[in-house]
């Protein structure tokens, strides 16, 4: 229900980024076609260079016109720019924090977000800046809104975190990881606590091996810069696959606290699965000449050293040291230029012979759950085959048309002040503990780094990990 009374500003440094324009602009306005926020709700963009606020409708136009899920309409887009109000301003200038300070205090008592869709290390500056300014003085409640990464390691981030806790507490801290917001990874919680079929499979008596792998047709593209400081590791699995595991094997409870206590239990018992380097394989694309379309080897893309090391594909096997699971093989995989793009999940169940049953739960592109089974196969013989039962959720168009794009839900929730989209600091804590951990037993025992050619499946090692032992 909206209401026409309240107001929220919601300030978003970093207005004229790639973030902004693709992701954080659609969705605001999916929410605000939908009528999901007040009439209150105001967008002050922020950014350095010289624009007017009618320069920058201009700019958001095509964007909003591609991207916006609910369809572009003129009247509806006039509408929302009038929410817009772009804010130029430098970020590490005190005084300029003053015209954002004149507008809050013409609505005193109003709700705060501050999206910093910045780098990290203009973080404590603009938080500071806008305490001290007196900014956050107007606000009756005020939260920060922080994209990934959060930190490059663990003492990085205790580092960021503690920074951030001078101006804002936990509860006003709300870290993003967009997988979050999608919707097959909140289906995750219903697949496996609404079937209580399931409940009895869920341990390693009944299952062999789980894969979460998110694969990606893109390459690095334009951000060879950040990309080739953090490799895969840090950047999809520390995060995304750690919560996709971690979801799918907590313990039930509809208690906020507790899910991350559970959650975290899984990270924190996360372990390569021999201890040995053959757990870790790693890959970097290079180019494919056998390719009609020439693509970049990682080496050869903008902003990347040309002898980098850095691993653009990964495939870690591991474990959870809990016991109902410490026998699971769980493979983590994600990695870039593969053959296809595919995020999903494939619980392996134990059997017999060759057909073990299988659940298949698709998380992007394609939505969906799957389930091997075997059957009699039609006619007078006794011979057993294998089919998949399936639903494919994102093959109804009505389905396409409800599912929220994840920074839609993901604005959503924390307009609405839910923090059960987004990653506590007991989590970003424990993760990064884990990935440290693996990254330096990666450089002592000096796994090695294969090169895969674009448009395959990374490295022919990766084999490997799916072979029974
Ligand atoms: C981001 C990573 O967090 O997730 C990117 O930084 C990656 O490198 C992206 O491409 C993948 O997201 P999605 O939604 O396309 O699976």
């Amino acid at each position: 229900m909206m209401n026409g009374n309240k107001t929220t500003f919601f300030t978003l440094f970093g207005a004229t980024g790639d973030l902004t324009y693709r992701k954080l602009i659609p969705a605001l306005y999916n929410l605000h076609s939908l009528d999901h926020l007040d009439q209150g709700f105001k967008i002050l963009a922020i950014g350095r260079r010289d624009y007017t606020t009618q320069d920058y409708h201009d700019l958001l136009r095509p964007w909003c016109e591609k991207f916006v899920r609910t369809g572009f309409n003129e009247r509806v887009f006039d509408a929302f720019l009038s929410r817009i109000e772009y804010v130029q301003m430098r970020l590490d200038e005190p005084e300029d924090y003053g015209v954002l300070k004149a507008i809050y205090e013409t609505c005193p008592q109003s709700q705060h977000l501050y999206y910093l869709a910045v780098a990290s290390s203009y973080f404590d500056v603009i938080a500071s800046n806008l305490v001290q300014s007196g900014c956050t003085s107007y606000a009756s409640f005020k939260q920060c809104l922080i994209e990934k990464p959060f930190g490059t390691s663990f003492e990085s981030a205790l580092e960021l975190n503690n920074t951030l806790l001078r101006f804002f507490k936990e509860e006003e801290i709300y870290r993003i990881d967009h997988y979050l917001g999608k919707e097959m990874i909140q289906n995750l919680l219903a697949i496996r606590f609404e079937n209580p079929i399931l409940t009895p499979l869920w341990n390693d008596s009944m299952i062999d091996s789980i894969v979460v792998r998110a694969l990606e047709e893109v390459g690095v593209e334009s951000r060879g810069q950040y990309y080739d400081h953090f490799g895969a590791i840090k950047d999809m699995v520390q995060n995304h696959l750690f919560q996709i595991v971690s979801l799918l094997l907590m313990k039930p409870s509809n208690n906020l606290d507790e899910r991350i206590a559970h959650q975290n239990d899984i990270i924190e018992h996360l372990e390569l699965y021999h201890q040995s380097k053959e757990d870790v394989i790693l890959g970097q694309y290079e180019a494919n000449p056998s390719l009609k379309e020439k693509m970049k080897g990682y080496r050869e893309e903008e902003h990347v050293d040309p002898q980098s090391m850095t691993e653009t594909f990964v495939s870690l096997r591991t474990r959870i040291n809990l016991p109902e699971y410490k026998n699971i093989k769980v493979i983590l995989q994600t990695g870039k230029r593969t053959h296809m793009r595919s995020t999903e999940v494939i619980v392996n169940f134990k059997g017999h012979g060759p057909r073990p049953n299988q659940l298949i739960i698709k998380i992007a592109p394609d939505e969906g759950v799957y389930l091997r089974m075997n059957i009699k196969k039609p006619g007078q013989s006794h011979e057993v085959e294998t089919i998949m039962m399936e639903y494919c959720q994102s093959c109804v168009y009505e389905n396409r048309l409800n599912t929220p794009e994840a920074y839609e839900r993901l604005l959503k929730a924390g307009i609405g002040l839910d923090r059960a989209l987004f990653t506590p600091w007991e989590m970003v804590a424990s993760s990064w503990k884990v990935v440290d951990g693996w990254l330096d037993f990666i450089a002592k025992e000096a796994v090695p780094l294969y090169f895969y050619p674009a448009q395959t499946y990374g490295p022919t090692q990766v084999l490997e990990h799916f072979h029974e032992e």
